[in-house]
């Protein structure tokens, strides 16, 4: 996964999510303040938020999984002279070298957990990579979203130098949504190069993420309707949740 895809992730038009994020996550932080300006963009992908608070003056460390994701980031830091403290790490043995004040999770990177045990682990690792009174903003996929929406449905999409068919598939049972990706990438020569991937995300309940929250130490502050601040809605396709590691007492 995001392995070739990392090559035109942010030029497919991704980046755009990114961007909106960027001006709704400065609204979340002005209701929810960070306890400090120290953060970890975990799955940073291609590290268009983890650069944006670098800008801002933030100490800011980026995790993902993806080697090809974090050359990207990589690039772009330089590009810009900014420093990003950045590691491969799977989020579920997530480690920091000192606790932050902020983690953001976005993109519904967490719905790549597959299992309630799984989004509990990562959950008790960030809340331990969390200073007192730090954090965690993430967003993700609802059921109805990945049921509904992706359902069993084919979706193509054609930009200027990448094609992509997204061939996706629910497995009720499991809660789970399969996407076989196909890209199309334009080479110089005029010519397209063919990349595969499969896409697997879980869907969670309103329940099963609090309890993990709970299980991990978090305390829920707040759930919206992505991008607002209306509550969620039985039709809602992505919420953003907003959870605190208890202070000292
Ligand atoms: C949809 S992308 C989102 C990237 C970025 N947060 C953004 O907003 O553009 C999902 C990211 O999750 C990362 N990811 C998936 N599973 C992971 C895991 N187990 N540990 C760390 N990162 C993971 C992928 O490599 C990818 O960069």
């Amino acid at each position: 996964m995001y392995e070739r895809y990392a090559e035109v992730y942010d030029e497919s038009g991704q980046i755009g999510f990114s961007l909106r994020m960027l001006e709704y996550l400065d609204r979340v932080l002005e209701r929810f303040p960070a306890p400090g300006l120290s953060m970890l963009d975990l799955a940073c992908g291609t590290g268009t938020v983890a650069l944006a608070f670098a800008q801002r003056g933030w100490e800011v460390y980026g995790v993902d999984a993806s080697e090809s994701m974090l050359q990207r980031a990589r690039a772009k830091a330089a590009q810009m002279g900014q420093f990003l403290s950045l590691s491969r790490q799977d989020m579920r043995d997530l480690v920091l070298p000192r606790p932050v004040a902020l983690v953001t999770c976005l993109y519904d990177s967490l719905n790549y957990m597959l299992s309630r045990p799984d989004v509990t682990r990562v959950l008790q690792r960030v809340s331990r990579a969390l200073l007192p009174d730090g954090l965690l903003v993430f967003d993700l996929n609802t059921r109805y979203a990945l049921e509904q929406l992706w359902g069993n449905n084919c979706f193509f999409s054609e930009g200027k130098n990448l094609a992509t068919v997204m061939d996706s598939s629910w497995d009720h049972a499991r809660e789970l949504s399969t996407v076989h990706a196909v890209g199309f990438v334009r080479q110089q020569d005029g010519l397209y190069e063919r990349f595969d991937e499969e896409h697997v995300e879980a869907a969670f309940g309103d329940r099963e993420v609090r309890a993990a929250l709970s299980d991990a130490g978090l305390v829920v502050e707040a759930a919206f309707e992505c991008f607002s601040f209306d509550p969620p809605l039985s039709d809602s396709s992505r919420l953003l949740w907003v959870a605190r590691k208890a202070g000292n007492p």
